[in-house]
């Protein structure tokens, strides 16, 4: 009797104790963050990115606040100094370790293509912020993305060419994946419409000096020539160069998507970058109220930094991140990624999209001048093409 006795007692003790540790641990779930893994170039070449994407992401956080369904979100950030093998490394580690709900940031193609596989494997929402070649999203069925693609933001400078009368023109890319979807989309476009296409050149990802390929350009005596670096310090240094050589003075029309006068160096750069046309999808002179409050706020926040194109992807991006956590209600894997689908809402850019079929973001396109505006240089949007989905994706 009195060992029955104990026994009840003993049960009972141990049903009470795994009730506690039961509740505990609903409760320690409840109480623990979401977890957001951010990859981003932060040092190195790259790094301009990083601070980009970065300062688009916090300040999204700061206005909204970091909880969504009733859990803190806690944003672990990690360089992978611009190397594509970093971030592979580093997305296991934020996958296995971290046991993020989300990845984040992806500045350079490569460094998409590299970690895509894991997105898939391990089923981890990948939202890229920035790497723009169209194929990136085919890479994996998890990854959305909140930038662009490059023949999205291509084509319309290629149609604005035709209409101008331009006829010749010198191609110069940054000899990879986006540089190659930017020539291609260019000179497809641009020959069907009757333009000649004088030279293709191919220049190396990291370069400093473009003199031997501004030589080239220069003997060939085209109207313009079409551009492609990656955003940031080689862009400014293109122009520099580019004005050095007496292209500007030879009369040679600079066109492109906006990557060669992107806003976080034109500010800085002189008048050789005048009168550049390109297409592209955001200019911090965009004159909405949602992008002039956004244009002050990074300012504030960031010493008077100019906002480009790749803060308002890593804004957006959290915006979609958020959006679809709140619909899940804090749940990851395929059911984010479809929550993620069909998002529509206004960026500081204009209205977006995320196309529900191919998780690429839909937007407009503005072709734009450098112009000086209250002493500064700013890309000036004087036509739009509205609605624009990534065409090699939607023929
Ligand atoms: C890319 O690597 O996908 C990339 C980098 C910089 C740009 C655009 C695309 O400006």
């Amino acid at each position: 009797m009195k060992f029955i006795q104990f026994k009840r007692r003993s049960t009972f003790a141990m049903l009470a104790t795994l009730t506690m540790l039961a509740c505990a641990s609903i409760g320690s779930r409840a109480e623990e963050p979401i977890k957001i893994g951010l990859l981003l170039p932060n040092t190195g070449p790259f790094s301009y990115m990083g601070r980009q994407i970065n300062a688009g992401v916090q300040l999204y956080l700061a206005e909204h606040g970091a909880a969504v369904a009733g859990r803190k979100l806690e944003v672990i950030i990690k360089d992978d100094e611009g190397k594509p093998e970093n971030n592979k490394r580093l997305a296991q580690e934020l996958v296995i370790a971290d046991k993020v709900t989300v990845l984040a940031g992806f500045g350079l193609t490569p460094q998409a293509f590299a970690t895509a596989p894991l997105a898939t494997q391990s089923k981890t929402p990948m939202v890229v912020m920035q790497a723009a070649t169209s194929s990136v999203t085919e890479r994996s069925p998890f990854i959305v993305r909140t930038s662009m693609t490059l023949p999205q933001v291509t084509f319309g400078v290629a149609d604005w060419a035709l209409k101008n009368k331009i006829s010749r023109v010198v191609t110069l890319v940054s000899d990879y994946a986006p540089g190659v979807d930017a020539e291609k989309t260019f000179i497809g476009r641009f020959t069907a419409g009757g333009g000649q296409i004088v030279e293709q050149l191919r220049m190396p990802v990291v370069n400093a000096d473009f003199a031997p390929f501004l030589q080239r350009v220069l003997d060939a005596k085209p109207q313009a020539v079409f551009v492609f670096v990656p955003a940031g310090s080689s862009a400014a240094m293109f122009m520099k160069q580019f004005a050095e050589r007496g292209m500007k003075k030879a009369g040679i029309q600079v066109i492109g998507p906006g990557d060669v006068v992107d806003d976080d160096v034109l500010g800085e750069m002189g008048d050789e970058a005048l009168g550049a046309i390109t297409s592209h999808h955001y200019s911090a002179a965009h004159p909405s109220a949602m992008n002039k409050k956004f244009v002050a706020a990074i300012g504030k926040a960031n010493n008077g930094m100019r906002p480009s194109f790749m803060a308002v992807a890593g804004y957006d991006g959290m915006h979609v991140i958020m959006q679809a956590l709140k619909v899940t209600n804090g749940a990851g894997g395929e059911a984010l990624v479809n929550a993620m689908r069909g998002q529509s809402f206004e960026s500081p850019r204009g209205p977006v999209l995320i196309d529900p079929l191919t998780r690429d973001i839909v937007q407009d396109v503005y072709i734009r001048k450098v112009q000086r505006v209250n002493g500064k240089l700013y890309n000036v949007e004087f036509d739009v093409i509205k609605a624009v989905k990534d065409p090699d994706k939607s023929k």
